[in-house]
């Protein structure tokens, strides 16, 4: 991935071939009480892409999402700013994020971060993010 991209400049080819290693990190999703495995890949500003799935927890609610292992894993490698999050569920299902992780989302989206749902290995249903959560409590309520 080069660097220094705008929010809304993922090359085609480089969405094809995030799409296209979604299914390899469905496997290693760690869905042992819901058998639901999630792959998500988060793209960052300056074009790093940070793979993350969810990873279950006997203690149900330790378990975490998808989208919550790639933004650790991006804010981790030094990014800050999400241009895209691309979702694969292990079953047919479109999947978008869960509330919670909208508001995870959120702290980090540039206003032109889009969703992309990934079924397949192909990317499908493209979402803008800040459709999916209106009058977001944020970083500037607490300035
Ligand atoms: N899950 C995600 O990883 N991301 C979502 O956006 C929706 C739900 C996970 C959490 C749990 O491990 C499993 O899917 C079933 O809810």
């Amino acid at each position: 991935m080069s660097a220094a991209r705008l929010s809304s400049d993922v090359s085609a080819s480089d969405e094809a071939a995030i799409a296209a290693r979604l299914p390899d990190y469905l496997a290693r999703s760690y869905a042992r009480y819901s058998n639901f495995t999630v792959a998500s890949a988060v793209v960052d500003e300056q074009g790093g892409v940070h793979f993350g799935v969810n990873v279950e927890n006997a203690a149900y609610p330790s378990g975490t999402c998808a989208e919550q292992t790639a933004i650790g894993a991006m804010i981790t490698a030094g990014g800050r700013r999400i241009a895209r999050v691309y979702i694969a569920a292990g079953s047919d299902a479109v999947v978008q994020p869960c509330g919670a992780c909208r508001q995870r989302i959120g702290e980090f989206a540039a206003r032109t971060c889009e969703i992309v749902s990934v079924q397949g290995g192909a990317a499908t249903v493209r979402t803008p993010f800040w459709s999916l959560l209106p009058e977001a409590f944020g970083p500037a309520d607490l300035e």
